[in-house]
């Protein structure tokens, strides 16, 4: 069966960054909508909004206190409704982030378990231990123990894997299961075209009583990923999830983010006969080298290289081995991780030829609000902006190896996933068109990019980038099959093929000129990121450049 999302491009909105409507420094659902004008001239088909229930924003709305509302800083369910409606009048669909995992530990569910130890919804958390220890070793996502102590003091500790204002649901439990289909249903009864499925690859967890192995078993909480990722449970308690959805709205997209799953995990999360999800989000791209750090102080926020050989071999795995099963995800980044032309573009050439040489992949393309315009990370000044502690401590280690505060700020303004959801830039004013207030998160700009400068430049990173998605929707780049080409780690080609037509995408990884062969035909050219030349057989790249040329 064909669906919209077999072609949908995907554009990411961190709601309380994109547009401020009332003036009070945090964006919302009226400020989305005023700009779906601008979304529809770039030219994506489908939006994933980030999380906007009630919620504490422990984790900026990833801590959910009531899933059938909206937070008030983001506007009412009128205003929601409105942008639905919206959206499908523009032709764009909407993706809703759907936090399955754990709630907000002010959700009433967490509030009545934590009043009464015999209330029915203390089987809706994970409570474990006796007299406050913690049951084992494990370490939460965040830093810590996966354990707090039961704030009314029976003893007990309950289960938290990102932070401990977010208690894990206990997906054990048939009402879990049954309560969070209900939230879903809820939310497409009224017409969104499908969920980003949050850190689901964790609702299963292992048996509590072991420790996991460290050398010394000194109990100190180390991240224990085998024992609450991707357990087999995870696919038996989804599937009725994902099977139920999908028989009352067939069409809707289930967009899991898989953050540690490899390729085969994939593909039984992807494959039809499966019924779980119709795409993953894997983090398992981005292949790090870290050579070049220095290894007298913590490597946590250093900036490293990306290893383009293990990113072609990464690429290339995953384009092969979904062939015929699902769509790969295609991006360079989102909320949890740097921006694109902070962490791996070392210009504005290379910020176009990384975008060309990712989207034109087969797969579903997913852009970060503000990767079209070339944004940058926010600069933070101050540790506290960053509102994490294991940036202190980074700062501690740096400082400890006689690097300055100053350095290790710079250092963790280039890595860390905070400053990378800073304000978009609409202009060039105060507050640059997203707010006249002061904006939730504060940071400098570390470039002046901005819509309205980017729109009437016809040589704009913008523009580059709606050429890009008019050529990824053509017949070649939805449906043409994949083929990389042989090159050493200086360039990165491949071939799209429908037989009758055909193109090669050759982008160039390096700072000096990289010459390679491709056949003699090929000579229309389709898309430019810098320069080329082609000469016979031979296509010279200028640093970092990239190009799609077509047979004639
Ligand atoms: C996902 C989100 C991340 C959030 C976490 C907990 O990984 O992308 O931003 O902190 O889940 O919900
Ligand atoms: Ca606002």
């Amino acid at each position: 069966m064909k669906h919209w999302y077999d072609h949908a491009i995907i554009y990411q909105i961190y709601p309380k960054s994109f547009q401020d409507s009332n003036n009070d420094g945090i964006g919302d659902l009226n400020g989305v909508r005023e700009r779906i004008p601008y979304l529809q001239k770039l030219g994506i088909n489908t939006v994933w909004l980030n999380p906007v229930f009630v919620s504490p924003q422990v984790d900026n709305g990833y801590d959910v206190s009531n899933y059938f509302a909206i937070d008030p800083h983001m506007g009412t369910m009128e205003d929601m409704d409105n942008l639905i409606k919206a959206f499908h009048k523009a032709g764009i669909h909407i993706v809703m982030d759907f936090v399955l995992n754990h709630t907000s530990d002010q959700h009433p569910w967490f509030q009545d378990a934590i009043k009464d130890p015999n209330s029915l919804y203390r089987d809706y958390y994970i409570f474990a231990g006796k007299n406050n220890k913690r049951p084992n070793n494990w370490g939460s996502f965040f830093g810590g123990s996966v354990w707090e102590p039961d704030p009314v003091g029976t003893g007990e500790s309950y289960f938290h894997l990102f932070d401990k204002r977010m208690p894990d649901l206990n997906w054990r439990n048939p009402e879990v299961r049954h309560s969070m289909l209900e939230v879903a249903e809820y939310w497409l009864a009224k017409g969104i075209d499908g969920l980003r499925l949050d850190a689901f690859i964790h609702i299963a967890k292992a048996d509590l009583r072991q420790n996991f192995p460290t050398e010394d078993n000194d109990n100190q909480p180390v991240v224990a990923e085998p024992f609450f990722a991707n357990l087999p449970q995870v696919q038996k308690w989804m599937r009725p999830f994902c099977e139920q959805i999908k028989q009352d709205y067939p069409d809707a997209l289930l967009l899991g983010e898989a953050a540690s799953a490899s390729v085969n995990l994939a593909v039984d999360y992807t494959a039809k006969r499966n019924h779980l999800m119709d795409s993953v989000i894997t983090f398992r791209y981005f292949t790090e080298d870290d050579s070049q750090t220095d290894p007298s102080f913590s490597k946590q926020y250093q900036p490293k290289q990306l290893d383009m050989t293990a990113f072609k071999q990464n690429q290339i795995v995953w384009q092969q081995t979904l062939t015929g099963i699902s769509q790969p995800t295609l991006y360079w980044n989102n909320h949890d991780m740097p921006r694109l032309a902070t962490r791996f573009a070392k210009n504005d050439t290379q910020a176009r030829s990384l975008a060309m040489l990712m989207y034109l992949q087969r797969g579903i393309p997913i852009i970060y609000y503000g990767e079209e315009l070339g944004l940058k990370n926010l600069e933070f000044t101050k540790a506290d902006q960053f509102k994490d502690k294991s940036v202190n401590n980074f700062i501690k280690s740096a400082e400890q190896a006689g690097k300055s505060e100053q350095e290790a700020l710079e250092m963790a303004s280039l890595t860390h996933k905070l400053p990378a959801r800073g304000p978009m830039t609409w202009n060039n004013a105060k507050g640059n068109g997203f707010t006249t207030a002061k904006p939730w998160i504060n940071g400098k700009k570390v470039d002046q990019a901005n819509v309205s400068d980017e729109i009437n430049d016809k040589n704009s990173i913008f523009n580059f980038y709606r050429e890009l998605l008019t050529l990824k929707k053509t017949n070649l780049f939805q449906n043409g099959s994949y083929y990389l080409l042989a090159t050493d780690k200086n360039s990165y080609v491949y071939e799209r093929d429908l037989g009758t037509e055909s193109a090669i995408v050759a982008v160039s990884l390096s700072a000096e000129k990289t010459k390679v062969d491709i056949p003699q035909e090929y000579v229309n050219e389709e898309l430019m990121a810098g320069e080329y030349q082609k000469k016979g057989k031979e296509l010279t790249l200028m640093p970092y450049s990239g190009v799609v040329l077509s047979r004639k």
